[in-house]
């Protein structure tokens, strides 16, 4: 089943509904994970350098390509620059980082993964700490790093560019520079942290939501998992609904934010979930159904970053 896409404020097209995979890192699972939703229709896939899959990823697209499944134009692939590359120069070393892994020419969408910088030790490290055990916190103007991400798109390497993670601030601050405008913001975003301020704000610039976590990321690492934290799957008036639509929770919950107008990226390893998070284009919910699962927002934002806190460009101090 293919999915519907958007049409993104530089004119190309990107699929609402594409499979997440981060913690998605060994190498099997990676693997059958992306054959499964290529099998299931799914047309967009969002990576990062930091995932660590990348290289399998692309070992499935080569397959899919040999064999005449898939077309490079058919396939929307997003990745992101991570926080040890926001200098300038640096930002075209990990997007050929990421090209290379992935067996690419170019990829869809490239995102700046997190407002905050780190400085780069010299070991290569994804997060290195400095001289006292704290984060190597690096302070690189945004809209230098910016500036790097419009080099990359006028090189073809990016076909779209966009940032994740930041907020209304930050993200003027870089329309305020931008020769090439973000096309996406990439957002934790999901039925008890609904962003319609933020989403608003994007709407009035031409910038698109891509809602991350958008089942509210129940298998998110130790260390984020606060006890006694509620479960959007297990949300009361999503369940009612499910029953009222005969669909399962998850639909009602992607559905409900495709149809205000956002970008789902599910992450699935299992196959029949996979295709089921994939089939939310033939329901639709009833105008009092969608404002019953607006009334459910909790404001609640369940992946902090807190490891970045005390950053001076530590993203979520702005109030929701
Ligand atoms: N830019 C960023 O900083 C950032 C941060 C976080 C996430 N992301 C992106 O967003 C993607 C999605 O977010 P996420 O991985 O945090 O969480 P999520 O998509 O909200 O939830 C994934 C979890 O839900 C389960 N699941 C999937 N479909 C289901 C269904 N229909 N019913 C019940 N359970 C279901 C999955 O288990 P099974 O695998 O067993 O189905 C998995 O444990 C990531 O993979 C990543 O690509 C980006």
């Amino acid at each position: 089943m293919a999915t519907q896409s958007l049409t993104l404020n530089n004119g190309h097209k990107m699929p609402l509904v594409g499979l997440g995979s981060w913690q998605v890192t060994s190498p099997e699972e990676c693997k059958d994970t992306i054959r499964a939703a290529l099998d299931a229709g799914y047309r967009h896939i969002d990576t990062a350098y930091a995932y660590h899959n990348e290289a399998f990823i692309g070992e499935v697209l080569q397959e899919y390509f040999k064999a005449g499944k898939l077309r490079r134009e058919d396939i929307f692939v997003t990745t992101k620059l991570w926080v040890t590359y926001h200098e300038k120069d640096r930002v075209p070393l990990c997007i050929v980082e990421s090209l290379k892994k992935l067996q690419l020419d170019y990829v869809d969408m490239y995102l700046i993964h997190l407002p905050v910088g780190l400085r780069e030790t010299g070991k290569g490290e994804p997060f290195p700490l400095d001289e006292n055990d704290k984060p190597a916190f690096q302070d690189v103007l945004l809209t230098d790093t910016w500036k790097g991400m419009e080099q990359v798109a006028r090189s073809g390497q990016a076909k779209s560019i966009g940032v994740s993670n930041f907020n209304m601030e930050q993200t003027e601050r870089i329309c305020k520079i931008a020769e090439i405008l973000p096309a996406t913001n990439q957002v934790e975003c999901h039925l008890y942290l609904q962003q319609e301020k933020l989403f608003q704000f994007l709407k009035e610039k031409g910038i698109t939501v891509t809602a991350y976590s958008p089942l509210g990321s129940p298998t998110r690492p130790a260390h984020m998992l606060k006890e006694g934290a509620p479960r959007v799957l297990d949300d009361p008036v999503a369940k009612d609904l499910a029953t009222k639509y005969k669909r399962s929770v998850g639909q009602i919950l992607l559905r409900y934010l495709v149809q205000r107008g956002m970008i789902v990226i599910p992450k699935s390893s299992n196959p029949s979930r996979i295709l089921e998070n994939v089939k939310v284009f033939d329901f639709e919910l009833s105008g009092e159904d969608m404002s019953k699962l607006s009334a459910q927002d909790k404001k609640l934002r369940f992946l902090t970053f807190l490891e970045f806190k005390g950053h001076s460009e530590y993203p979520f101090d702005e109030p929701l």
